[in-house]
């Protein structure tokens, strides 16, 4: 069930404290990307949701990689990645944003998408929001469709859906 997936990330999710800057709690992933069963349930609770809906996953650099990855691999579909700028070696679009703990770019490459095509977002925390609603003017000036933002981790009291407007957001846990 849906609780059951949430206790399974909440369980294997860990605090660390100061961490990248003094006063940040850094909700660290590892644990349970290094659990098989874990990361399976997580992977396919997600599929699940988006089967026959969406063409194409993208992955926010860098934990987005692992999970969108998996996600792809698992719906039969391809993965686009949205990368920290001047990494893609093509022609990219870019976007600049505001972190919880500074400011970054980030790009994607201009021929990454079919006009149209029907777009996840997999990223690991939704926490301001800014990265997430970058990648999605990203796929949007791309000339591809957000169908929706899937994450696994909500900071809900950062209010980053509240920035992604009327998407359809998915968190698995909130806290
Ligand atoms: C983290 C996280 C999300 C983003 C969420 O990535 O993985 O991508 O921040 O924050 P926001 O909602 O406030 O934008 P980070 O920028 O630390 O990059 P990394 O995954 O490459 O370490």
């Amino acid at each position: 069930s849906r609780a059951d997936v949430a206790e399974v990330v909440r369980t294997h999710l860990r605090d660390i404290p100061d961490f990248p800057t003094p006063g940040v709690v850094f909700k660290d992933f590892t644990p349970l990307i290094a659990d098989g069963p874990a990361m399976k349930t997580l992977v396919m609770d997600i599929a699940g949701r988006y089967a026959g809906r969406v063409d194409v996953v993208v992955g926010i650099e860098a934990r987005g990689f692992i999970l969108g990855a998996a996600v792809a691999y698992e719906l039969g579909l391809g993965m686009v990645p949205i990368r920290k700028a001047g990494k893609l070696p093509g022609q990219t679009l870019k976007e600049s944003y505001s972190l919880e703990y500074g400011h970054a770019e980030i790009e994607v490459h201009t021929d990454a998408f079919e006009p149209g095509q029907r777009v996840l977002i997999i990223d690991d925390v939704l926490a301001t929001g800014g990265t997430a609603e970058a990648t999605a003017a990203l796929v949007e000036r791309a000339g591809a469709h957000v169908t929706a933002i899937e994450v696994v981790l909500e900071l809900a009291f950062l209010g980053g859906r509240r920035r992604l407007g009327g998407r359809d957001v998915n968190a698995i846990l909130t806290v």
